[in-house]
């Protein structure tokens, strides 16, 4: 089979690329552990309610400066509604949906998972700023999903 000069440079581009790209995701991966964000845990979707720590959703002070923060989302709200944090905090947001997915996002800060029914999706930011930050939900997931919103006040 006679395979044409030009053709043959742009396939081997072609191929080059995607070993490139491949090598780009497997050193992320591998060497720099990032992963997709709800990798963390798995819970029965039908029992969040029931599940801890999701069965009491909100802030848990685990050191100084350093938070935890479960929070339940479900058609249209995110339990807990308000959390407040002095400035300087580190917090990590362990979120899992109660029904169908949803979105989690800080706008400006790197705070951004998706929620996936049966899996606790997990996302850190430390607030250097003072200020109230909006938390929403950036998935479509319904007819009120606009209003699908949280608020974290730093102090
Ligand atoms: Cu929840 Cu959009």
């Amino acid at each position: 089979m006679h395979v044409h000069r030009q053709e043959r440079i742009w396939m081997t581009f072609g191929l080059a690329m995607l070993v490139i790209f491949l090598a780009v995701i497997t050193t992320a991966a591998v060497v720099d552990g990032f992963v997709p964000p709800s990798h963390v845990q798995s819970i029965d979707p039908t029992k969040v309610a029931q599940t801890p720590p999701f069965d009491h959703p909100g802030l848990r002070k685990v050191a100084d400066g350093a938070y935890e923060a479960y929070y339940v989302a479900r058609i249209f709200s995110f339990t807990p509604a308000s959390i407040e944090v002095p400035v300087g905090s580190r917090v990590t947001f362990y979120v899992t949906s109660a029904d169908v997915e949803h979105g989690f996002s800080i706008p400006e800060t790197g705070v951004n998972t998706m929620v996936t029914p049966g899996w606790v999706s997990q996302v850190s930011h430390t607030f250097k700023e003072r200020g109230t930050f909006l938390l929403v939900c950036n998935e479509y997931c319904g007819s009120g999903h606009h209003m699908m919103a949280a608020k974290v006040e730093v102090k």
